[in-house]
């Protein structure tokens, strides 16, 4: 659907004489051929490209393209002791204040979750957006709906220590491409129970494709090459879409931000929360210890004394491998994609800092149309795509500290199909059936078997699970529920 009926030869001149100025002027080169339709569509197009920006992008993302191979060994140093917290080392009653603090802020409305659901989902192979994947637990329930449940729990929780009904934002980035079924599908499953009103889906931006040269690339006649921006769009968006805005209309200060695909995620986690609140952070990352010094994860770190995520692929084997005396690598936090910002830090980023974001660089096949005017499918690398990543912020933070958490109990990502053998579907079944049975030995239960699924509504880390399984036995397949909770999700999902 256009939004105009025509485009006059005035308007036409004016954008020729506007993309000549930014040697983009051969996005037009098939305008003859296009019906009035067409022409409104990339005419469009066109008019969303801040062309200065999107030339200016180009330049400093290939600049950096020079840099690729550069090491950081010798500027990497590890991050220091009192900024990070290790949860498998802190005396349990600590964690239970950071816990409660947490539910506190819950329990005020100053706490929102940040969904970076806008990626979309390549190697995973489905083709809805990754949060409607079905893991195939004994509940069917899809990551979306897993996030929603725990997000409801904790809102009973907070309202159970505090006596008030906080409730807590939760904001959905999506993209061009995931926007639509995302919303369609939380409107079909009735938010899950959550609150319309609490729950804001929003737009990342995009960026054109180009080829080698900087040429904008035409994916059709009539429409231009585009890509999300990467998850680091969601500080652009959050100032442009008015969420910013939103979350000074609600009082919310801490947001927690994290991956759609991380069946473990503790979303809104309250000890995360308390945590950072009791040390006045403005910026946060959870980590895990690396399984192994190839593990294909970044690790967060210090670089010339800030704070950044440096991918496995800018170190050295040697430096990767680098031990403490206790055995443990000095390189150690591996980044799951999963943060809390208080709003004035991402207010700062918005106004000040967004525009210095790195730009990261990636060579792909990206369908294009050819000087012939046939589109062509290329099967190497013709371009690049640009994209900004959510931790590069780290480095404008006042007070930056890291979270390590059990990999066993909080990562777990879904990144592939079956056939990869890791981070699928079966391995993230098996995490959750792995943890929720440790949660019901620690409450004084046994579960025969494998299969084992605790709904969020029961339970959302663990805790008040004595009443219900303590001196019991239960058989696989083991699906413990909250009281009323409906069983049959699986025509809807
Ligand atoms: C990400 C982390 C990586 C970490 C790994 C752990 C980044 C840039 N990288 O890598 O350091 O070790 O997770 O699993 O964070 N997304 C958007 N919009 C986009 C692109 C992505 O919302 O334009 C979302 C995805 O939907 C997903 C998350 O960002 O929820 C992570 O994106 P993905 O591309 O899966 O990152 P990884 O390469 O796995």
């Amino acid at each position: 659907m256009c939004f105009r009926l025509q485009i006059t030869m005035t308007e036409f001149d004016a954008m020729k004489e506007n993309l000549t100025e930014y040697g983009q002027e051969h996005l037009l080169k098939y305008w003859e051929e296009l019906s009035e339709d067409q022409r409104c569509l990339l005419t469009k197009d066109i008019e969303e490209l801040n062309l200065e920006e999107v030339n200016e992008f180009f330049a400093r993302a290939t600049s950096s393209l020079a840099e690729e191979n550069l090491k950081l060994d010798d500027k990497m140093e590890p991050v220091r002791e009192e900024q990070y917290l290790s949860i498998s080392t802190t005396d349990k009653k600590q964690l239970e204040r950071y816990n409660e603090k947490g539910l506190e802020q819950i329990a005020d409305n100053k706490v929102g979750v940040l969904l970076m659901a806008g990626g979309q989902g390549t190697r995973l192979g489905f083709a809805f957006p990754k949060g409607m994947f079905n893991v195939g637990l004994p509940s069917n329930k899809s990551l979306f709906r897993i996030q929603a449940e725990r997000i409801l729990k904790l809102q009973r929780l907070a309202h159970d220590l505090t006596g008030k009904s906080g409730r807590i934002a939760w904001y959905i980035m999506t993209s061009e491409h995931t926007m639509y079924p995302t919303k369609k599908y939380f409107e079909e499953n009735n938010y899950f129970g959550l609150s319309p009103d609490d729950i804001l889906m929003f737009e990342q931006g995009s960026l054109p494709c180009y080829d080698f040269e900087g040429k904008i690339l035409l994916d059709q006649k009539y429409h231009v090459a585009k890509a999300p921006d990467g998850n680091g769009g969601l500080y652009r968006a959050l100032r442009d879409r008015g969420i910013l805005d939103d979350m000074e209309r609600r009082g919310v200060s801490y947001l927690h931000a994290h991956s759609v695909d991380n069946i473990l995620t503790k979303v809104a986690d309250p000890v995360f929360v308390g945590y950072c609140a009791e040390q006045n952070a403005d910026c946060a990352a959870k980590v895990v210890e690396k399984s192994h010094p190839n593990e294909a994860v970044g690790v967060v770190c210090q670089v010339d004394g800030k704070y950044q995520v440096v991918e496995y692929s800018e170190i050295t084997q040697h430096t990767a491998e680098l031990q403490k005396p206790n055995g443990k690598l000095v390189f150690n936090a591996g980044n799951i994609c999963n943060h809390l910002f208080t709003s004035d830090f991402l207010r700062k980023i918005g106004s000040t800092f967004e525009k210095e974001l790195k730009l990261h660089v990636a060579k792909k096949k990206i369908p294009f149309v050819d000087e012939t005017g046939t589109r062509c499918n290329p099967e190497k690398p013709n371009g690049i795509k640009i994209e900004k990543f959510v931790f590069d912020v780290f480095q404008f933070a006042e007070h930056f500290v890291t979270v390590e958490v059990p990999r066993d109990e909080e990562f777990s990502a879904l990144k592939n199909a079956d056939s990869a053998g890791k981070d699928c579907a079966s391995t993230a079944r098996a995490d959750i059936y792995r943890l929720h049975r440790k949660y019901i030995e620690a409450a004084g239960g046994t579960v025969e078997g494998t299969e084992c699924e605790i709904s969020p509504l029961l339970s959302y880390a663990g805790e008040n699970l004595e009443a219900v399984v303590h001196g019991q036995i239960f058989s696989s397949p083991v699906h413990l529920m909250a009281q009323g909770e409906c069983s049959d999700i699986s025509n809807t999902e």
